[in-house]
């Protein structure tokens, strides 16, 4: 009996030291500098020629995987217009989100923001990790669909190791606190079904997601899978910009071709600097939906007229560069619940068969933060508002964008157009998608957030337009889906597998040149793409290395 109390106490004791160790040891863990700043220095400290195996532009959310893995058998260079995430407080939590997003725009922000045509505000990641190290951490597995429809034959048990490796370096199991509980309890009620639990999966009905954020709400990103590198074999060049692919005519091996045999880049203090391929070698472009087909019509590769017309010397006539660009609309409303909220990103979604897809984030918001909040009237004002919203993205989408340049200066966001709801099933996708948005309000679980008037009604209070009242009304819906159209920052396409790279992400009709990012997706992944983007960076990796050995 002794021995069992005493053996209870030391239970007891292990609970107690396990509960308090893991935040004491989190706080040294914060402290301690990532091993890939080992191997990562600023490009103005690199020679003005150098050669490797792979050169690959831009440490993004491709790039980083794909690096990572060809350094285990090659000698790599990545080249990175940013800085490190690493030490920056906003961009490294959870809660620092909106700020770090929202920081004031210069050539050092990890946030480069940029607007469609339409108006639209939309962000790219411009920070080793690329937009995975700016992003809402949400992390789902692309669906069967995208496998089946993308134009390349995936290695199913391939594509699922690669998903796995990342997934042991940087993905979570989230908390759910109130507001993405009371979302998966509405999305249930509204008949978003089954439930599933939580699953990396993409399936019709609720679940909750994987996460980049860590249980202390720090993010993880891709520049951590660089931690997989070796280190003896990888360089990382940061706060270098490449301004030029560097292309040669028909050598005697391949009569017909051109070949990409390195790039041009520039420091921050202007210097030049040439990266050169070594034979067998190659120029991985990963520089994001974005950057990437702006890079290859700066270095000349593009439609012969369009390059023409701006008087860029033509490399090689590559007529889809910089078409079907994609992205897919946000659409959904904000209220200010009547009591304060913890702040959530994405946790729980909801998908449709309609083709719509539900998220919900809750934002905390000091008083004196500048934007939107003076003129939201509260009944007393509290420090910290809370905005908590319920959003819809739509599959797809089907309506076709572009991209054109706007300068031949490569740090300058090039002129996009997205197009949203020119195709009329985006439209129908996006009104099933706030008619369930419209059910969850109407469901027991939102009305906690409601608020009591004087004559004892009880109502939301929205921020931003609330739904039409009559949400059966097409018409209605349709003006909302228009009016109020956002980013979810899904952009992908630009330079798209089938049109401006073949199966293998080489560059059709040229040489020892591959796009590897979301700039090559003829369509999105069903969920949020982060994680198919890692995976199609470790994938590459892994099938190259097979390919040369
Ligand atoms: C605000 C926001 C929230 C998001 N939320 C989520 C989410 O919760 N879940 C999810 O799955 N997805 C989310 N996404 C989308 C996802 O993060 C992106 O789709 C994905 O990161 C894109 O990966 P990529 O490899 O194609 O490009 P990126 O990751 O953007 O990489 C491109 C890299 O290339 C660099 N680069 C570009 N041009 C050059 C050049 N000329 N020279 C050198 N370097 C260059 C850039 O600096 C960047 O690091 C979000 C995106 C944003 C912006
Ligand atoms: C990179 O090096 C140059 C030259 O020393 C310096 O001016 C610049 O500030 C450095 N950049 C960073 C981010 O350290
Ligand atoms: C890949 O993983 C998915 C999800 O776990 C599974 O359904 C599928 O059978 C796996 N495919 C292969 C080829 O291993």
């Amino acid at each position: 009996m002794a021995k069992h109390i005493h053996h209870n106490l030391e239970f007891l004791a292990a609970v107690i030291i396990f509960v308090l160790i893991p935040p004491l040891k989190a706080k040294s863990e914060q402290g301690k500098s990532p091993p890939y700043l080992k191997f990562a220095f600023n490009a103005t400290e690199f020679p003005s020629e150098d050669y490797y195996d792979y050169v690959i532009i831009g440490g993004g959310t491709a790039g980083c995987p794909l690096a990572a893995t060809l350094s285990t058998n090659f000698r790599v260079l990545v080249i990175e217009r940013g800085g490190v995430p690493y030490g920056r407080p906003n961009l490294m939590s959870r809660d620092g989100f909106l700020a770090s997003l929202t920081e004031v725009d210069n050539l050092d922000s990890p946030a480069q923001a940029f607007t469609s045509e339409e108006g639209v505000a939309n962000a790219r990641g411009r920070v080793l990790g690329g937009s995975s190290a700016i992003n809402a951490g949400f992390y789902s597995r692309g669906d069967p669909e995208f496998f089946q429809n993308s134009g390349v034959s995936w290695d199913l048990s391939i594509v699922n190791q690669s998903f796995e490796w990342v997934e042991r370096a940087i993905v979570f199991r989230p908390d759910l606190r109130n507001w993405q509980s009371a979302f998966r309890d509405g999305l249930l009620e509204a008949g978003v079904a089954p439930y599933n639990g939580f699953s990396l999966e993409h399936k019709i009905g609720t679940k909750i997601g994987g996460t980049t954020f860590d249980n202390y709400g720090r993010r993880h990103s891709a520049a951590d899978l660089l931690n997989y590198a070796k280190a003896s074999n990888i360089k990382v060049a940061l706060h270098g910009t490449v301004e030029r692919i560097l292309v040669a005519s028909a050598s005697a091996t391949s009569l017909s071709s051109k070949s990409a045999v390195g790039v041009v880049y520039r420091d921050q203090l202007g210097g030049f600097h040439h990266a050169m391929v070594r034979e067998k070698g190659e120029v991985i472009v990963s520089a994001g939906a974005i950057g990437s087909p702006q890079l290859l019509l700066l270095s000349g590769i593009g439609p012969r007229p369009y390059l023409s017309s701006w008087g860029i010397p033509v490399v090689h006539h590559s007529p889809y560069v910089g078409q079907f660009l994609y992205d897919n609309p946000r659409n959904g409303i904000s209220i200010v619940p009547p009591f304060p909220l913890e702040h959530s990103l994405i946790q729980v979604v909801g998908i449709t068969n309609a083709g719509a897809y539900l998220e919900a984030a809750s934002t905390v918001i000091p008083f004196a933060y500048p934007a939107r909040s003076v003129f939201i009237r509260t009944p007393s004002p509290p420090l910290y508002l809370t905005v908590a919203s319920l959003m819809e993205k739509i599959s797809g989408p089907l309506s076709v964008g572009s991209l054109r340049l706007a300068s031949i200066d490569i740090r300058a966001n090039p002129v996009v157009r997205f197009n949203y709801f020119t195709n009329p099933v985006d439209l129908d996708r996006c009104i099933a998608g706030m008619r369930k948005i419209a059910g969850i309000l109407s469901g027991r679980s939102m009305d906690y957030f409601k608020f009591t008037d004087m004559g004892g009604r009880r109502d939301f209070r929205f921020v931003g337009p609330a739904l039409p009242v009559y949400s059966s009304d097409d018409i209605l819906m349709a003006d909302f889906c228009r009016h109020t159209v956002n980013t979810i920052w899904h952009y992908h396409g630009g330079c798209i597998v089938g049109k401006v790279v073949n199966h293998d992400f080489r560059v059709i009709g040229m040489d020892a040149l591959r796009i590897v990012d979301g700039s090559t997706f003829n369509i999105s992944p069903g969920t949020n793409p982060q994680a198919t983007l890692m995976m199609l960076g470790r994938y590459l990796g892994l099938k190259i290395i097979k390919e040369r050995l």
